[in-house]
């Protein structure tokens, strides 16, 4: 009660300073230099920013920091390009004048170096904030945390631009606690440090800012300096590798000095580097980016900035990348481009994925598939090399290193080399196939060899024999003949597909149309085999009973069973196939449906530790849940729901979100169950539509009055994850009167500071990560907001529980809208099993 007076009181004052602080910052000068921030500080990314700079290459800057003068000099800020719809909180280069002013030189534009948020730029009205508990934040326009140094418990000062462009949060101690130098994205900057654990990612392209992950990247490994490329598993194009003890336990770095790339060992004496790549000495400021081509170029400049060095180059020069000529292409010469191709007979297995750009590379004209490996053979080429350096296999034959990739369906080629011995060679065998280069043997003293695996088109057996390639028109007439053949073949099927179905629907009083691809339909038949004539109950939902079963393959499945939903027509297939092509992790995937006489029957994954009310609740004390369980299925429900909500082509809302309807599997992942089910009803019982549905208890204010949205389900997911943290029903009539409702309780606990008082008394792990866990009940008491406009999404949902975000901090903590409450309480006593079967019609 005294609080609430007292809050208000609080944040007005707060919103005043900031508003205060704000205005007066935008009102100053840009001093002459300003390296250094202090805390609570805010810089709002519009027309009214202090200072704005625009570049004849398009690129426009908003200084925050920036340090030193005449020359070219770090600053960090906001930065865009183009047409400035996106902007980066980057620390880039500039040049300066005398006056500690960013000038406008006509060819020397701003160099972006590091970046916050390349991934998630910015729109026009970003905030940074530096707050007053330390943390460095940009929030964008529309309010949502784009990023964050996660630095509140670190006792920070204030925000430093060092002399070598790094950006660092500093205590009170002047020490760093974070600093940009330690995240860094696609370039390294003098004095700065590549450890083991980080890495370099090019971006997609040099107007495209994303990160390229999958592709490129620079890492330090325990053995030395590589560059790689591909991700299944990625390959090395590029390596400088620690000399001596390849048994060195000691860890790598690598340090940008003036001249030098510098590997060096840890445990050594740190002066001295292992191994060094030479990079010309800096004459004025320079930077190395890794480029979206897999190069490393060392860039300087007075501005303008050129390329100085190519520090990734082997020795045949540009066919040495790995996309020089694209995926599956063949590089020769000064990066001539091509396909691999079968010479004798001569046919093509690969076309150009651009004829007028050889260099983007060659797709395969019939994919590989593992199921057809009698179709597979191989290309073979000579004298066509592989950049990586790794074999597989060494001192291998080169019949076992090609029959080694013909038993490993994933191996797209085997690419052998030896010296003068062919029986002892080394052997690597790619998942992933990248540019291989054409060499001449006398220039790299070795023998390669490279087998290229390719699929034959499958045809007809019959009519499938090989010409040699002067009779085309042989080949023509035979495969012609063949086409029409296979046509006539499929035109039989087909009819007699339609006849069989005709037949069979028949036979089953209802005419069910085919539904194309996925999910599975299985006859009656199939399905009284399979649960051993609906033998195994495991529970009675709603909508019917569930039943184990097991199909053919020994996969096990739960059939729920659908009665008394009357004619079962069109859309009834049109919605099984819209809910059977949802496919989420955290989603129970629908494999097939079922139809007999007025049945339905839907056959999902089987889940074999049941629904999470088996779990949450301590009737049964065996089943006591650990926090860290607890939360990882809380966020596989939010992410089930926030994908059926705000991913999914058509929005679904599950209305009937309750632990009955979550299940777990063995691992203790979740999966939202039953979605889409409320849809298909529907469209059968359209009069059901029209009165409430879901469970009572689970049901949001607002369908009492209001338009349903998608946010009943956050309520509904709000009173789950309250029961969880809780570890009781939301309605308990064992538990002292007072306490019956659990919203009652939340509210008291919130009015007297009592949130502890809540959490799980029956499990000692919950107890003791009890501020945790009343961090959380803040989250339920943001999804139970009883205006549903207040509610967060479920994908903010998401986001507060992977730390991105905080929960909102002006809640309403009236729960018990008096209303919904009256009805609840009454249908909760005595009207349940009523209730249940009119709320939710056929349930
Ligand atoms: C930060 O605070 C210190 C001491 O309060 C003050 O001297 C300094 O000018 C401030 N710096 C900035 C950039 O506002
Ligand atoms: C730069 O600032 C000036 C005034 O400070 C403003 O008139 C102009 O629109 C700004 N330009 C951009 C691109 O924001
Ligand atoms: C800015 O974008 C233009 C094209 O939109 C490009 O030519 C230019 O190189 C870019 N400048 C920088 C510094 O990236
Ligand atoms: C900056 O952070 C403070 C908390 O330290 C917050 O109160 C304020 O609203 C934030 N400002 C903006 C514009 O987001
Ligand atoms: C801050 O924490 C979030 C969530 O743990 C993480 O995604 C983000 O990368 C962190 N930010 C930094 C700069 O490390
Ligand atoms: C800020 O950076 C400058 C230049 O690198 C350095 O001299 C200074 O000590 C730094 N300040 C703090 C508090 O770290
Ligand atoms: C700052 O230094 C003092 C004295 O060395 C130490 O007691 C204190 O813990 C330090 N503070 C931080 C945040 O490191
Ligand atoms: C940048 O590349 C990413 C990843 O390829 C893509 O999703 C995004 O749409 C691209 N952005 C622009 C502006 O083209
Ligand atoms: C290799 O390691 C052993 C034992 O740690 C050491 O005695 C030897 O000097 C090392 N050799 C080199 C070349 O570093
Ligand atoms: C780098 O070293 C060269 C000499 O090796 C020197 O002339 C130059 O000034 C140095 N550059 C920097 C930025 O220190
Ligand atoms: C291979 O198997 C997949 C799924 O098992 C199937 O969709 C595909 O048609 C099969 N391909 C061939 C060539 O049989
Ligand atoms: C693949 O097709 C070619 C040409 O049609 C034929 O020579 C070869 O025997 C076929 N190989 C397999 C394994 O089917």
């Amino acid at each position: 009660m005294m609080r609430e007076p007292w809050n208000c009181y609080c944040s007005a004052l707060f919103l005043i300073l900031n508003c205060h602080s704000t205005t007066a910052q935008q009102r100053t000068e840009p001093p002459f230099d300003y390296p250094s921030a202090n805390l609570s500080t805010t810089w709002v990314n519009t027309q009214s920013f202090r200072n704005n700079i625009s570049f004849t290459d398009g690129s426009m800057v908003r200084p925050i920091l920036l340090r030193g003068s005449f020359g070219p000099k770090f600053a960090c800020g906001f930065y865009c390009n183009g047409t400035c719809t996106s902007y980066l909180f980057a620390v880039f280069i500039a040049q300066t004048n005398s006056g500690g002013q960013i000038t406008q030189p006509s060819s020397g534009f701003p160099q972006v170096v590091w970046s916050a948020n390349r991934d998630h730029p910015v729109s026009y009205g970003a905030v940074l904030n530096l707050t007053a508990t330390g943390e460095l934040v940009l929030q964008d326009a529309d309010g949502s945390i784009v990023w964050n140094t996660n630095t509140t418990r670190k006792s920070v000062a204030g925000l430093n631009l060092t002399d070598d462009g790094n950006l660092a949060l500093f205590d009170v101690n002047s020490s760093v606690v974070w600093q940009s130098f330690d995240y860094p994205t696609d370039c390294l900057l003098p004095g700065q440090t590549l450890s083991q654990g980080q890495q370099l990612i090019p971006s997609v392209s040099t107007t495209n800012w994303t990160a390229q992950k999958g592709l490129f990247s620079l890492q330090v490994t325990d053995n030395g300096l590589y560059a790689y490329v591909g991700s299944n598993p990625p390959q090395a194009y590029f390596s400088k590798t620690v000399s001596g003890n390849d048994t060195n336990t000691g860890r790598q770095y690598v340090r940008f000095l003036n001249g030098s790339l510098s590997l060096f060992i840890f445990s050594v004496e740190p002066s001295d580097p292992d191994e060094v790549i030479t990079v010309p000495p800096a004459s004025s400021a320079q930077y190395m980016k890794l480029m979206p081509n897999g190069h490393l170029l060392v860039f300087e400049g007075e501005p303008p900035f050129s390329v100085v060095a190519d520090l990734l180059n082997g020795f045949l020069g540009e066919c040495n990348y790995p996309m020089a000529c694209g995926r599956n292409g063949l590089c020769s010469g000064n990066q001539q481009c091509s396909c691999p191709v079968l010479s004798s007979p001569r046919i093509d297995y690969f076309r150009a994925v651009n004829d007028r750009q050889p260099e983007l590379g060659c797709s395969e004209i019939t994919p590989l598939t593992c199921n057809a490996t009698q179709d597979q053979v191989f290309i073979a080429l000579e004298n066509v090399m592989h950049f990586n350096i790794i074999a597989d296999m060494v001192s291998v034959d080169i019949e076992t290193c090609k029959q080694a990739c013909v038993n490993n369906c994933s191996c797209k080629a085997a690419l052998f080399q030896y010296g003068s011995d062919s029986s002892s060679g080394d052997c690597y065998l790619p998942f992933e196939l990248f540019t291989m280069m054409n060499v001449d043997p006398d220039v790299v003293h070795r023998n390669a060899s490279a087998f290229i695996k390719v699929q034959n088109a499958t045809s007809p057996p019959s009519t499938s024999t090989p010409q040699s390639s002067q009779s085309n028109l042989g080949v023509i007439l035979t495969s012609t003949i063949g086409s029409v053949l296979f046509l006539l073949g499929v035109v039989g099927f087909l009819i007699y597909k339609i006849r069989k179905r005709r037949w069979d629907d028949q036979r089953e009083e209802e005419s069910i149309g085919e539904v194309p691809g996925m999910p599975n339909r299985f006859s009656y038949e199939e399905l009284v085999t399979a649960t051993e004539n609906f033998n195994k109950k495991l529970g009675e939902g709603g909508f019917g009973a569930v039943f184990e079963g097991t199909l053919e393959d020994g996969s096990k499945i739960a059939v729920k069973c659908l009665e008394g939903l009357g004619q079962v027509n069109k859309s009834f297939l049109a919605e099984v196939q819209s809910i059977g092509s949802i496919h989420h992790v955290n989603l129970v995937t629908l494999r097939g449906f079922g139809a007999w006489k007025s049945k339905r029957f839907l056959v999902y994954e089987f889940m074999s530790n049941g629904s999470l009310d088996r779990w949450i609740y301590h009737g049964d004390r065996e089943h006591v849940l650990e926090w860290e369980c607890r939360k990882k299925i809380i966020l596989d429900v939010a992410k089930g729901l926030a994908y059926l909500h705000e991913d999914c082509r058509q929005k679904i809302i599950h209305l009937d979100i309750k632990p009955q309807n979550i299940l777990i599997d063995s691992d203790f992942n979740a999966k939202v169950s039953d979605f889409g089910l409320s849809k298909l009803i529907d469209r059968n019982q359209t009069q059901v539509m029209t009165t409430m549905r879901g469970t009572p208890g689970y049901l949001a204010p607002e369908w009492l009055s209001s338009v349903i949205t998608e946010k009943v389900d956050v309520y509904s997911f709000g009173i789950v994850l309250l029961e969880m943290l809780c570890g009781r029903k939301k309605f308990d009539e064992s538990q002292p009167e007072e306490s019956w409702h659990l919203l009652d309780v939340l509210q008291n606990c919130w009015e007297q500071g009592t949130l502890q008082d809540m959490v799980d008394k029956y499990s000692e792990d919950m107890q003791t990560h009890s501020s945790e866990v009343v961090e959380m009940m803040e989250l339920a008491s943001w999804c139970l907001q009883g205006d549903f406009k207040k509610r967060p999404s479920m994908s903010m949902v998401v986001k507060v529980l992977e730390g991105v975000m905080k929960v909102e901090s002006s809640l309403d903590y009236n729960f018990t809208d008096p209303r919904l409450h009256n009805t609840t309480v009454e249908r909760d006593k005595d009207m349940t099993p009523l209730l249940a079967s009119v709320l939710s019609g056929p349930r």
